[in-house]
């Protein structure tokens, strides 16, 4: 099975908390309770019904599944490069974290929370203002493409470093999406680490609740044992890039 070393958690004023491999599954939080939270350890699975493979992945693509709960979407990605981890992230609170990369066998493949940190712009069925631009493809957001990128504010986010703020008015990082990736080449998402936003999503989009899942708690809901894992561009009516 292939896994990270160790996945750290670091609070301000230094306090850590070590997570052996071992332990991802379990109940275990950071010492505040918000920068990593384990749930349901859940298969990422094609929309037949058969297991997402980490090789089969096209580089560069938008894949979305819904993670932890039935109506979060987040983003899968297999990056063009190789991606080093151990990067020291912030929130907006000034809780540190430590994002510890990608996985699979080209670390590449890595997932985040496809709602932005700053004002909620978010994957749902009728469009996407947020995703990532391929390096090759230009974005009004930042420099070069290579990044994920929120079109209602123009802010960009490296998904190399733990989905690090580039550019714009968002203030923390995208929460990200902790995977595992086990010797028979599947993928399974374990749990978040970073600022999720649940909590606000939640209390602001209930007609959206209520049009796409039948309301608010059924949207709620955690997701079990699997996660239909589709392109953007199926998920998604619309996809609207900058
Ligand atoms: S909501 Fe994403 S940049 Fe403002």
């Amino acid at each position: 099975m292939q896994r990270r070393d160790f996945l750290k958690v670091v609070g301000v004023g230094a306090a850590m908390v070590v997570v052996q491999p071992s332990m991802i599954g379990q109940k275990l939080y950071a010492d505040n309770g918000t920068m990593f939270k384990t749930y349901d350890k859940v298969q990422l699975m094609d929309a037949d019904g058969n297991p997402i493979l980490a090789s089969n992945l096209e580089k560069e693509k938008n894949y979305v599944f819904n993670y932890p709960h039935v109506a979060t979407p987040c983003f899968l990605l297999a990056l063009a490069e190789k991606v080093s981890g151990d990067v020291k992230l912030k929130s907006e609170d000034g809780e540190e974290y430590l994002w510890s990369g990608a996985v699979g066998k080209e670390n590449n493949i890595v997932a985040y929370s496809a709602i932005c940190s700053h004002q909620l712009t978010h994957v749902n069925p009728a469009d996407s203002f947020i995703s990532y631009i391929p390096k090759k493809q230009k974005t009004m957001a930042y420099a070069e493409g290579g990044v994920i990128v929120c079109g209602s504010h123009l802010s960009a986010f490296d998904p190399a470093k733990g989905a690090k703020k580039l550019s714009g008015p968002a203030s923390e990082p995208l929460a990200s999406i902790v995977l595992e990736h086990r010797d028979d080449d599947t993928l399974w998402a374990v749990a978040v680490l970073g600022p999720d936003k649940f909590h606000s999503f939640f209390k602001a989009y209930k007609p959206e609740f209520k049009l796409y899942f039948g309301g608010k708690r059924k949207a709620k809901k955690f997701v079990t044992v699997a996660a239909q894992t589709v392109p953007l561009t199926k998920y998604s009516k619309e996809v609207i890039q900058y």
